[in-house]
């Protein structure tokens, strides 16, 4: 059982990256420790160069990352935690990689037609390139297992399809390059919304910051935002039928499931007939009580930028390892003359 994935470092951690991956990162660290596999959970600070960013921001958003996913319950004697940029092998697997994936393969990447929008003309490269280094992420570990929220399954995909064309292309059948990975994703909250717009994701790029509770929002602030979500005026329905059609409703009684570990059907056989007056206050009490924990740990941890150096180099230098056998074996594949 190989576990790994990865998470950008631009913007700052939010409830959607905690229920959609992180705490699976957590739990899978967990099993993957008992059965005698690894985890390798790394910042994606490579990935972050597809956008306009500033690095001084860069450099202390990463460290800030390293403690959030501390604070979260990643363990670096159990988890290997690196970023990208010291594993000089992710962009060097892309390389190799970059001679299979095709052209149409990526313009079909949802992410990257969101994201560049009418402008294609205007990104930069590593914009359209970005899956394919998202595929040498985890093909270089030969990764079984990745856990991830809903918006990263078309990306794994793309990852399966170009690590099955290399395995045709330079593999035998008894011997495959790689590991075809399976993506993770939680049965709840897989997708949590925007607290402002019921069909936009939360996002660390949402302009608003009240459309997000960060990891690192204290108690009030939680409150506040959950006080000012956007609902409807309705009371909340008895069955899960009646949240069809109502995005908002539907996004925050998911957040109360997830945290609760409770189905969106028992959520509503407790809260239906109740309007959102009693419901919002219970929802940011469930917040607090989850989130806070984690959020004091994080202000423990934030500012001793040496422990958390530390905690990056010593992870990088076993990913070096872990990664090696699997880089040259595609070197080789490709009939590339190394010594
Ligand atoms: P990123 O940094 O956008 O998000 C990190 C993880 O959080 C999940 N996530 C969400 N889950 C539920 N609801 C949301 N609103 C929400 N927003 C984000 C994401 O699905 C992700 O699992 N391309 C990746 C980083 C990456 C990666 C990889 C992931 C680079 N290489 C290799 C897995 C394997 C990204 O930008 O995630």
């Amino acid at each position: 059982m190989r576990v790994v994935s990865g998470i950008q470092p631009t913007g700052k951690p939010h409830l959607g990256n905690y229920l959609g991956a992180i705490r699976n990162y957590v739990a899978l660290q967990d099993d993957a420790h008992a059965a005698g596999g690894e985890c390798l959970i790394f910042i994606a600070d490579l990935h972050a160069l597809s956008m306009a960013h500033d690095p001084a921001e860069l450099r202390s958003s990463t460290l800030e990352l390293v403690a959030t996913l501390v604070a979260c319950g990643l363990d670096p004697d159990k988890a290997i935690l690196f970023n990208q940029a010291q594993v000089p092998l992710h962009p060097e697997m892309q390389w190799l990689l970059n001679g299979t994936a095709r052209m149409g393969w990526l313009n079909r990447m949802t992410q990257w037609k969101d994201k560049a929008g009418k402008n294609r003309e205007g990104q930069s490269v590593a914009l359209f390139t970005y899956p394919v280094l998202q595929a040498a992420d985890v093909l270089l570990y030969q990764a079984t297992h990745v856990p991830v929220g809903e918006d990263q399954k078309q990306h794994l995909e793309l990852a399966r399809d170009i690590a099955q064309k290399f395995n045709n292309d330079f593999g035998t059948e008894d011997a495959p390059i790689f590991t075809l990975p399976d993506p993770i994703i939680p049965k709840e909250a897989a997708r949590i919304m925007s607290l402002r717009d019921g069909s936009a994701k939360m996002s660390k790029s949402d302009p608003s910051d009240m459309s997000r509770i960060n990891l690192s929002d204290d108690a009030d602030m939680m409150a506040q935002k959950v006080k000012k979500a956007k609902t409807d005026p309705e009371p909340l329905p008895s069955e899960e039928a009646g949240l069809a059609n109502r995005p908002e409703a539907k996004n925050l009684v998911g957040i109360y499931g997830a945290l609760a570990g409770q189905s969106a059907a028992e959520v509503l056989a407790q809260f239906g007939g109740q309007g959102f007056g009693a419901f919002k206050p219970a929802l940011a009490d469930l917040l607090v009580a989850k989130l806070g924990p984690i959020r004091d740990r994080f202000v423990e941890l934030k500012d001793d930028s040496e422990a958390l150096d530390a905690i990056l180099a010593r992870g990088a230098a076993k990913a070096r390892e872990r990664g090696k056998p699997t880089l040259d074996a595609a070197y080789r594949a490709l009939g590339l003359v190394r010594h």
